[in-house]
């Protein structure tokens, strides 16, 4: 790969900005000094600005505390979008949202450039349980459980059996999908005849939001949040 591309795929620096750099004689490849910023270099190579070892990664993965009033995509002419949060040192792996998140659902999102990644959390067929907290306009009821476990039939998609736990107070819930179709937690609580106030997710597969995230909040998962999803 060429020094430069390396470089700026760290997040260190711009391709203009390592040119200086290398005409300033502040980069090393395996402690020799670098004199062209097209040198190629191995991705094992050991390559310092300034004396600061940098570590080269192609993938990124981060979790974004989405809020209401933004849409899950890149772009968007009416509306502010969820990649607007991603700050200046992510911004070149070009991130975009892994599924979607409903403009006024809130909550759990991860953002990556791994395409594969992104893939397998969102294929029905990796049964990828993603759970939410739900307010509602009127209490779920002990029979509504059955209901959403039966799973249920819509003209558009099946959804498979999902999981509805009441908290104390019957007008919040937990709903756990394994699918993530188009508004498909608000649909179910319409079919039992309740309509979803407030909705926030709170974790997909084993791995939860992080609550000290404010709203708007972006940051990387550590590698054990990784193993975990
Ligand atoms: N289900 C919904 O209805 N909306 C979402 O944003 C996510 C799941």
């Amino acid at each position: 790969m060429r020094l430069d591309k390396y470089i700026s795929g760290c997040g260190y620096a711009s391709r203009k900005e390592v040119k200086k750099l290398v005409r300033l004689g502040a980069v090393t490849v395996d402690g020799e000094i670098a004199k062209k910023p097209d040198t190629d270099v191995p991705e094992d190579a050991e390559v310092r600005v300034n004396g600061e070892k940098l570590c080269y990664r192609e993938f990124v993965y981060l979790m974004l505390n989405k809020p209401a009033g933004c849409v899950s995509a890149v772009f968007d002419k009416k509306y502010p979008v969820v990649t607007d949060f991603v700050g200046e040192e992510y911004r070149h792996f070009g991130v975009y949202p892994v599924g979607r998140l409903d403009i006024d659902t809130e909550g759990l999102l991860i953002l990556t450039n791994d395409g594969q990644f992104a893939h397998e959390m969102t294929s029905p067929k990796k049964n990828v349980y993603k759970r939410y907290f739900a307010v509602l306009d009127k209490p779920m009821e002990e029979s509504d459980i059955e209901a959403f476990a039966k799973g249920m039939e819509f003209k558009d998609f099946t959804a498979k059996s999902a999981k509805l736990e009441i908290t104390e107070n019957p007008r919040e819930v937990y709903i756990e999908i394994a699918e993530g179709k188009f508004h498909q937690v608000k649909r179910m609580c319409e079919r039992v005849g309740k309509t979803v106030t407030y909705l926030k997710r709170v974790a997909i597969g084993g791995l939860e939001l992080d609550e000290t995230l404010e709203k708007g909040e972006i940051r990387e998962l550590t590698d054990e949040e990784l193993r975990k999803i």
